[in-house]
């Protein structure tokens, strides 16, 4: 068995944009609709429950219209044949909430910022899938109390599962960043802990990000072009 190669993918909104899921700040984006302060903060939840709980009500029904596109299916097919091959592990973290990695395959896969299926109850911190409505204060099937919020990471709350994020990327030999403006932290400082480890950092974007600087190498396309390319070069060598 040749030495182990451990892959580690973290993607943003750009890996979506082509299935018609709105990223967050390329020209109307989604913080060009609403503002952060008043949909995606714990105090703007604490002000107006109603206008976010609507917000991701209807973020949540729009995406279940959306399917997988063909970068999904490459990332799926990537951790899949790549274990086959006993060729090492693939990591695949992603800020995005939507479930299209999940939906093409994806099994070793963090939701670093939480899943817009997926409803936490503030009174018993239970989490549920959830795939309905949370406008109309539905029960916590653990408890009972009418205390369920979107499980989505707010700006100013921790991402979820960093131990596990930060120990892929100790162990990583390649890591690429697909579709992320390199905005928000701590995403946007994983190049430099898995540069610093040693691994090769390989960047897929529309365009140079905010991070592109710490990349080796960076390459510009649409991601459903792009990630299909990378993903079949890297399979086929
Ligand atoms: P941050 O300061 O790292 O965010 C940087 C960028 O996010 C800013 O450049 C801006 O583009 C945007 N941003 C953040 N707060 C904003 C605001 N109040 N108004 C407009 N734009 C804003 O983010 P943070 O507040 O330090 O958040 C840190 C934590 O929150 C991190 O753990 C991050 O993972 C999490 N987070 C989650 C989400 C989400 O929607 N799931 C979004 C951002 C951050
Ligand atoms: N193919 C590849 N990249 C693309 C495509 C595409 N078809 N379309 C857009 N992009 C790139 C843009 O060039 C940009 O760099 O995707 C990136 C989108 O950036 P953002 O909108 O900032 O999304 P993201 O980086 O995921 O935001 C990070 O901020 O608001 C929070 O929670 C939110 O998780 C998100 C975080």
């Amino acid at each position: 068995m040749s030495v182990p190669c451990n892959i580690v993918i973290l993607t943003g909104a750009g890996c979506s944009a082509e299935s018609g899921i709105d990223t967050f700040r390329d020209g109307g984006g989604l913080w060009e609709q609403h503002r952060v302060e008043d949909v995606a903060t714990p105090e703007a939840y604490e002000r107006d429950p109603d206008l976010v709980l609507r917000f991701y009500d209807m973020r949540r029904a729009a995406i279940q219209t959306k399917k997988p596109n063909a970068a999904h299916h490459a990332l799926a097919r990537l951790e899949r044949e790549w274990w086959q091959g006993q060729r090492g592990n693939v990591t695949l973290i992603t800020q995005n909430v939507d479930d299209l990695h999940d939906r093409a395959g994806s099994k070793n896969l963090i939701h670093m910022h939480g899943e817009h299926l997926s409803a936490w109850c503030g009174a018993c911190d239970a989490r549920h899938h959830w795939n309905d409505m949370l406008i109309d204060r539905p029960a916590c099937p653990a408890c009972g109390a009418r205390a369920l919020r979107p499980d989505i990471v707010w700006f100013g709350e921790m991402p979820y599962r960093m131990d596990e994020i930060h120990d892929a990327l100790r162990q990583c030999d390649i890591f690429v960043s697909i579709g992320t403006s390199g905005a928000v932290y701590p995403a946007a400082g994983f190049v430099r802990l898995a540069r610093e480890m040693g691994a090769h950092c390989l960047e897929l974007n529309l365009e140079r990000s905010q991070g592109s600087a710490w990349f080796h190498e960076s390459r510009f396309g649409a991601a459903t072009k792009i990630v299909s390319e990378w993903v079949a070069d890297k399979l086929a060598n």
